[in-house]
């Protein structure tokens, strides 16, 4: 009840009420990191970098590190837009987490009309290569492969899998494997992550995640951590799903980051919540996912996709009308989504946890 009277009236001012903590500083003290997800084009928007600054000590690329970003042609490396978020992340003493190397989507047409495996096989160790060497000691941790599985947890279709896979044995993890030694070729310094997405709770998709994981450690794969992108779409969301998965992939010494958490609210025609007691119950989704985290030594980061209902994925999709899904809204004031998640840090401090290699 305290919470909810903190985060109504303190939603009326454009920052959190002076003397308080922000994230970043609750974080350290509970020994988690907190990102968030960043466009670079937003960083000379003085309301925007001056919140990511004073909230995060974590961010990643929204976009800038895919390969369309970053591979306009064949023959071209274009590093501008994604050497902006890293120089950001240097000058306020951040970390960077990498996203992606390999995915099905946001690949450009060049890439996904190759025909021929062996060339795709060179072009993809190329761009690991290229692409993790170029970030080599800037970027602490990877998801090298991002959304490998399906809901039914079958290895997806995507011109990674189909096509250098073709040389592998039938349903075969073979070609992530890959990715992560090649990975870890080029930086053999960075934590090496898989990432995805409804993988969170217990179901098909996290089982077949966690053999993976299983048979990777077991024979030696360079892979240290697992990300729950955590989008929520459902307002009662499956929480003891969503611990007990956390705890069995502790369990196998891989550390956990939350990596994309946004939980979107039903919205009306403007994109403002259409009842405003979905905002407490926002909240409440935030606070019990991030104490969930810090309650398991080895969730190591929470991050959210994007911070501002300015600028979120959330409004672009076609899942009804959604939006309003992070921690502040679209005038940077913090929501209560915001003091939900700082109260779940400010509750555990000093657990041992390390997010170095
Ligand atoms: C989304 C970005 O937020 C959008 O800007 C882009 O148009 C499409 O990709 N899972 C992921 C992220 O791993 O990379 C996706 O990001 C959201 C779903």
């Amino acid at each position: 009840m305290l919470l909810l009277l903190i985060g109504v009236n303190s939603y009326e001012s454009a920052q959190p009420p002076s003397g308080t903590p922000s994230l970043r500083e609750e974080a350290s003290q509970a020994g988690i990191l907190i990102g968030t997800a960043v466009r670079s084009d937003q960083l000379s928007e003085q309301a925007y970098a001056s919140t990511l600054a004073r909230e995060f000590n974590m961010i990643e690329a929204e976009d800038a590190m895919k390969w369309w970003a970053v591979r306009p042609a064949r023959d071209t490396f274009d590093f501008g837009q994604a050497d902006r978020i890293v120089d950001f992340a240097q000058a306020h003493g951040m970390q960077v987490r990498g996203h992606t190397l390999v995915w099905g989507r946001s690949n450009p047409s060049w890439v996904t009309e190759y025909r021929d495996p062996q060339a795709l096989h060179s072009v993809l160790q190329d761009h690991i290569r290229k692409v993790a060497g170029h970030f080599r000691g800037k970027v602490f941790a990877w998801d090298v492969v991002n959304e490998a599985f399906d809901e039914k947890g079958r290895l997806r279709s995507t011109i990674w899998y189909d096509q250098p896979g073709i040389g592998f044995a039938g349903q075969s993890t073979k070609y992530i494997e890959q990715a992560f030694g090649w990975a870890h070729e080029a930086d053999p310094d960075a934590l090496l992550f898989y990432n995805d997405a409804e993988g969170e709770g217990m179901n098909a998709k996290s089982d077949a995640i966690y053999a993976m994981v299983k048979d990777f450690r077991s024979r030696g794969v360079p892979i240290d951590g697992v990300g729950l992108q955590i989008h929520i779409f459902d307002r009662q969301p499956d929480l003891a799903g969503i611990e007990a998965n956390i705890a069995r992939f502790t369990s196998l010494r891989v550390q956990v980051h939350i990596t994309e958490m946004d939980v979107a609210l039903p919205t009306n025609t403007e994109g403002t919540v259409s009842d405003s007691k979905d905002l407490e119950k926002q909240a409440e989704i935030y606070r019990a996912v991030a104490r969930i985290c810090v309650n398991h030594p080895g969730c190591t980061a929470i991050q959210t996709w994007g911070f501002t209902d300015k600028y979120s994925w959330i409004r672009s999709t076609t899942k009804g009308a959604k939006g309003v899904a992070l921690l502040f809204d679209r005038d940077y004031r913090p929501k209560p989504a915001y003091f939900g998640l700082r109260s779940a840090l400010s509750e555990v401090r000093g657990l041992p946890r390390s997010a170095a290699k």
